[in-house]
């Protein structure tokens, strides 16, 4: 039986940090679980490359939006890879094969009478990808707090209100189709405030998948993007996906969009959509950002992957938010896998080994141990069955909490002095240890993959731990006269301060080395253009200006009104910018290669106001609007999380 499942596609604008190894860990770990079960299963993941901010990271970065993704998409490629993990498929969505797959979705959909053409203005967040129903010009996305932009276009429209019935009536009767309830609930609440056609083919953009027949549309990315688990495993006969693990940010576009494509095409729909929670660090959602990442591969190299996945998977209840720190990390390393797994592996093995030549004893089981083990393998089975991660983990660790206890009862050391009086209490000791120890161990191989299978081969384990099936986890399969392999540890503790320090360092050489593949030299915050002459003058001198030479620039918010190309000048662009004056400003502006007139109307920016006015190609230019300067030199154009009023000074 076929087990097809998904992690998100994730967008090749950042490189991979542990929200993105969050999700993609997850998902290896319930492909080995229904490995496990006897599935046959699939897991697909993949990298999301087109759409406007994509585009404008390789503008950035120095490179075509091709060259820029090929790197991004190897770096998380790799990254899955270093971590170990199970993928089956790697998708790219600008794979050509995928182009077909999305054309031939859009085409089915037409045939059938869900698309017509329309046009489109209103609010769009670049970042989300997303058009922002009833926000005005200038007002900032709801979801990430960054400054939508206008968009005028002619597109194809996607007619989502033709399904708002079928929808709720699938959340009713299908309440597994979106999990957690928390999300299924915010679903409901949005289906039921009525559904929108949504727009799903852009003119203002180039970096995109051609819509058939019609040169100058691009597919919107989400209608592009999603398709992405139907091409991944394209001609295979896995479609309907059983299993979209995603995070919970992108509910709306799994749930609701989605399913109404597939059913627009005729197509069947996935049969369940699973959304985590955030990985927050330092409180708030890790991201590009908001600058607080972590990468997983320092976290790797110190203390395995199975500590972060064990970490991630233990520490915070799958569905809920959860906060990383490095100290937790350790704390949980030392006390749950080194003394806790680790010190059971280790300590059960050793006294194999010496009190019975590596032999595993024929002995009587306990009675009480085999029970609790048993009801722990039901208990962990259920728990990872409702991808309920922490309480499945919580269960084993009281399991070898349970065996610790009965080896300090039954004290093997004590019995090895009693001599044949003893040998039984001996032998049962030791093989009930083991036989926990075994259960245990195959139990953990989906959370922790690598260290329980050195722990199965020191066991003297025949086979390897992915062809063990759930069968094989019933009490009492260790086969007696089994010779163990030599005991080697597996999870050293780490000295805290140390390994953290250790850490922090791999994650500053991290953090330079994936700067650099996304096209900038320093992890310093891009410079800004020069400010004045003034300043510059001053800053001539030992490199620093006086609160009273910066008082001297005139910084003001403002918004752009119009924006047209400056002829014969392919860098340029005329803007009008309100900052509350009388008459906006007429500023000509060398952004034109980063940015599309139209992208810019209704943008809030920020302009030198008191910069003396000159002439270029014959216009006037009454002011300076900043940006940062990245990779090559390219713009990127300074603005507010929050919403500012126009005019608003910078001081
Ligand atoms: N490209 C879209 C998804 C398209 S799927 C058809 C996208 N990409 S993304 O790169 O932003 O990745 C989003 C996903 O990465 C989240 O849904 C989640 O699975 C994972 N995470 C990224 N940051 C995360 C956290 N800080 N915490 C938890 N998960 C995180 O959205």
């Amino acid at each position: 039986m076929k087990y097809y499942l998904t992690t998100p596609i994730y967008y090749t604008n950042a490189a991979p940090h542990i929200g993105h190894a969050y999700t993609t860990i997850a998902a290896d770990c319930i492909r080995r679980l229904k490995g496990m079960q006897g599935y046959d299963v699939t897991l697909a993941t993949g990298t999301d490359e087109h759409g406007v901010n994509v585009e404008r990271a390789a503008i950035a970065a120095g490179k075509t939006p091709r060259e820029y993704t090929d790197v991004i998409a190897e770096e998380f490629r790799q990254q899955w890879q270093i971590l170990g993990l199970a993928i089956d498929r790697f998708e790219r969505t600008t794979s050509a094969r995928h182009a077909k797959v999305v054309q031939d979705l859009f085409l089915r959909c037409k045939d059938r009478g869900y698309v017509y053409k329309g046009t489109y203005t209103g609010q769009y967040c670049i970042f989300d990808n997303a058009f922002i129903n009833d926000a005005k010009p200038g007002d900032p996305c709801p979801d990430c707090g960054r400054p939508t932009e206008t968009v005028t276009e002619e597109n194809y429209y996607f007619k989502l209100s033709a399904f708002q019935d079928r929808l709720l009536d699938l959340y009713t009767n299908h309440p597994d189709f979106i999990q957690p309830e928390i999300r299924r609930n915010e679903v409901l609440a949005f289906v039921r405030q009525g559904l929108k056609d949504l727009s799903i083919s852009r003119t203002s953009i180039t970096w995109g998948i051609p819509v058939p027949n019609e040169e100058k549309h691009v597919f919107y990315v989400w209608f592009d993007a999603l398709s992405t688990y139907m091409s991944a495993v394209e001609g295979e006969n896995l479609w309907p996906a059983d299993l979209h693990l995603i995070g919970k940010e992108i509910v709306r576009f799994h749930a609701v969009y989605w399913p109404a494509f597939l059913w627009a095409a005729g197509l069947e729909i996935p049969k369940r959509i699973f959304a985590h929670g955030w990985l927050l660090f330092e409180n708030d959602k890790m991201s590009k950002s908001r600058g607080n990442i972590v990468r997983a591969t320092p976290i790797h190299k110190v203390l395995g992957t199975d500590a972060l996945r064990y970490f991630l998977l233990r520490e915070v209840p799958f569905g809920s938010d959860g906060s990383f720190s490095y100290d937790a990390l350790v704390g949980r390393y030392n006390s749950d896998l080194a003394n806790g797994l680790g010190n059971l592996a280790s300590r059960t093995l050793t006294m194999i080994h010496q009190y019975r030549s590596g032999v595993v004893p024929r002995g009587e089981s306990d009675n009480h141990v085999a029970a609790h083990a048993q009801s722990t393998v039901e208990l962990a089975l259920e728990a990872f069955e409702r991808f309920d991660f922490s309480k499945g983990l919580e269960a084993i660790w009281g399991l070898i909490a349970t065996v610790d206890k009965f080896i300090v009862e039954r004290a093997p050391w004590k019995l090895a002095k009693g001599g044949e009086e003893c040998a039984g209490a001996l032998d049962s000791t030791l093989y009930t240890a083991a036989e926990a120890l075994r259960v245990v161990t195959a139990l953990l191989y989906p959370v922790l993959p690598q260290s329980a299978e050195k722990i199965w081969s020191q066991l003297g384990m025949p086979t390897h731990l992915d062809s063990v099936r759930v069968a094989d986890l019933h009490w009492g399969h260790l086969a007696a006269g089994q010779s163990l392999r030599a005991v080697e540890g597996v999870f050293p503790r780490a000295e805290a301060k140390a390994s953290i320090e250790k850490m922090k360092e791999l994650e500053a050489e991290e953090l330079v080395r994936q700067l650099a593949l996304l096209g900038k030299t320093a992890p310093a915050a891009p410079t800004a253009t020069p400010l004045s002459s003034a300043a510059a003058k001053a800053e001539a001198g030992n490199g620093q200006i006086t609160i009273d030479d910066f008082a001297k620039v005139d910084l003001r918010v403002g918004m752009v009104k119009s924006a047209t190309p400056v002829k014969g000048a392919d860098k340029l662009l005329h803007l009008a910018v309100d900052i509350g004056e009388a008459q906006p400003r007429s500023i000509v502006a060398g952004i034109a290669l980063a940015y599309k007139p139209e992208a810019l109307v209704g943008r809030k920016v920020v302009i030198v106001a008191n910069l003396a006015p000159r002439k270029l190609r014959g216009l006037e230019s009454q002011g300076m609007i900043v940006a940062a300067s990245v990779g090559d030199g390219a713009p990127v154009l300074a603005g507010f999380l929050e919403d500012v009023p126009i005019g608003a000074r910078l001081k």
